[in-house]
């Protein structure tokens, strides 16, 4: 039996602990959290015990943690796991702070410590089905969309705490783009702020777009907007143009590969968070960080990009990576 202890008992962490207690092999130990009243309910619904830190969460002895805490809250937590070597699962954005989490990255490569980032889009069967059709043709241009409303949580609208939407949730399709294109050169970007009132305490913007020239050669534009109000006006989206082929990712839903002679359609088959959790726990249980499709390595370097997106906005000129 795997014992899975959390930090954070939010409305994610729910999802994940849902997972656990219902694995057949999974147990939750436990949770942290500093809203102890958050924790206390967590445990109620999903068993275990509360903890006051993550480094007491640690000592309690778990095969493996999951971390999900909003964006601006991380440090001690991966700290407490690098101490007591153990695995951990985190939710992106891995971090806010690009320097942190790039030491915490080296450290556990040199523990040789299983992680693993919920990318959980890497997942999905038409997904890998994209890596499929790219791996024959060559692509020029991409366009990536997230267009929506407001999120909920209360630090979600304030860039000092969550980042900003390219950094907490479009995140997952620069995490895409970086996967099948490799590393990106240069980012330019530009924003909108016309609709928040004065006074409004949000920060985050409007709107966002960013242009990104990959090394291979792709161009990407990624437009982020958190001001729709009519939710069926809602886009998410990835387009990819190549010469004999145009792709269309329908997050969660489909995949559509147009040629001259056919023009295919591929529905999402898979649980891709069970898939996630499984390769987690396989990886977990085997003490080798092989099979999991985004270690925490690679969510820095998906943190960096759209790191790199805030900083084209805020020097309004492009930006070169690395960081
Ligand atoms: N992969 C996905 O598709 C997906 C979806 C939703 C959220 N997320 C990510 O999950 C994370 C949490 O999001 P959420 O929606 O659950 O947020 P939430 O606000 O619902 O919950 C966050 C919880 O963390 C607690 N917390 C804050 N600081 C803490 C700290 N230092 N130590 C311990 N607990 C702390 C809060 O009290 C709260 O209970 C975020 O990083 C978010 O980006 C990912």
């Amino acid at each position: 039996m795997l014992r899975i202890g959390f930090v954070g008992a939010g409305s994610r962490a729910k999802r994940h602990a849902r997972r656990v207690a219902a694995h057949p092999d999974c147990a939750v130990l436990g949770v942290c959290d500093v809203d102890s009243g958050a924790a206390t309910a967590f445990t109620a619904e999903f068993g275990g015990r509360t903890f006051t830190t993550p480094f007491e969460l640690v000592e309690g002895g778990p095969d493996a943690v999951i971390i999900v805490v909003p964006p601006f809250a991380h440090g001690d937590v991966e700290a407490a796991c690098l101490r007591a070597n153990v695995p951990f699962l985190i939710e992106k954005p891995v971090d806010l702070d690009l320097n942190r989490a790039r030491n915490v990255s080296a450290q556990v490569r040199a523990q040789g410590l299983v992680t693993a980032v919920a990318y959980q889009h890497r997942y999905y069967d038409v997904v890998r089905r994209v890596g499929e059709e790219l791996a024959q043709r060559r692509a020029g241009l991409a366009f990536a969309y997230w267009m929506g409303g407001l999120p909920k949580s209360s630090w979600w609208g304030r860039k000092e705490m969550s980042g900003g939407q390219a950094v907490e949730q479009t995140t997952h399709w620069f995490d895409l783009l970086r996967w099948w294109f490799g590393p990106a050169q240069t980012v330019y970007a530009g924003s909108v702020t016309r609709w928040i009132p004065p006074g409004d305490p949000r920060t985050v913007e409007d709107a966002t777009c960013a242009t990104i020239a990959f090394r291979s050669g792709v161009l990407a534009v990624v437009a982020s907007a958190c001001f729709l109000q009519v939710r069926e006006n809602g886009v998410e989206r990835i387009e990819i143009f190549c010469p004999d082929a145009t792709l269309r990712y329908e997050p969660n839903q489909s995949l559509t590969v147009a040629t001259s002679d056919a023009l295919r359609t591929y529905k999402r088959q898979n649980d891709n968070e069970n898939e996630m959790f499984t390769d987690f726990l396989a990886a977990v249980q085997k003490g080798n960080p092989d099979g999991v499709l985004c270690p925490y390595e690679q969510g820095v370097e998906s943190l960096e990009l759209t790191l790199a997106v805030n900083r084209a906005l805020e020097r309004g000129t492009p930006v070169n990576l690395p960081l």
